[in-house]
């Protein structure tokens, strides 16, 4: 089994993308490869369908390295920081690039991170996109603050908060768990 986590942060060495690493963790632990695509890290174009602009290499390849990587993934988790209170842009274009065929009949996490008010609303508004999309976005979700990460010596933040390294666990038995016991194999 294989899972995919995009992150759709806009700054590298996000908070989003720290939750990102907190959560592989506890996928390793059931054995679970899970690779993170941190738009951040690994940019992409602006979809262009009329293709009027003229995308760099780096960029179509990161695009392909994407489409790729989600195809072959049995679960996603969607990170995104919270912008505007919604998700970001960035993370709705990458998913823009994606299709139904991706999606249809795989969980889906959803974990987001604000800097003001903690706002459960850009996953909200995910999960609208995820039953687009045919996925199957699990219950549990993280909706986390700055103020619950901390800074190693080299400026690295990681998760610092009990409560949601717990729910991150819960998170992460969910998903493994309906990865596992899918009744839907038969309509993807
Ligand atoms: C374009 C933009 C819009 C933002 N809008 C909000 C907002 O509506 N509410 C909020 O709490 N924080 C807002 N923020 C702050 C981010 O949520 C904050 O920078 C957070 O640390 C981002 O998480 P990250 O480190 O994972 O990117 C905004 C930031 C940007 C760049």
């Amino acid at each position: 089994m294989k899972g995919l986590i995009i992150v759709g942060s806009a700054k590298s060495g996000s908070h989003t993308n720290a939750l990102a690493h907190y959560l592989k963790g506890h996928f390793g632990e059931h054995d679970i490869e899970v690779d993170i695509f941190d738009l951040a890290e690994t940019p992409i174009h602006q979809l262009d369908v009329s293709g009027a602009s003229e995308p760099s290499e780096a960029y179509l390849n990161n695009v392909k390295s994407l489409q790729s990587k989600a195809r072959e993934a049995d679960f996603f988790v969607l990170g995104t920081p919270n912008y505007h209170g919604s998700f970001s842009g960035i993370l709705k274009n990458a998913l823009d690039h994606l299709t139904m065929d991706d999606f249809k009949m795989k969980p889906v996490g959803l974990v987001g991170n604000s800097g003001g008010i903690v706002s459960a609303e850009p996953l909200s508004h995910l999960r609208l996109i995820v039953r687009t999309l045919l996925g199957i976005a699990v219950p549990t979700q993280i909706a986390t603050h700055d103020s619950d990460y901390n800074k190693l010596e080299d400026g690295t933040y990681y998760l610092d908060n009990n409560e949601f390294q717990l729910r991150c666990k819960l998170f992460v038995d969910q998903i493994v768990s309906f990865a596992n016991n899918s009744p839907y194999e038969h309509l993807k």
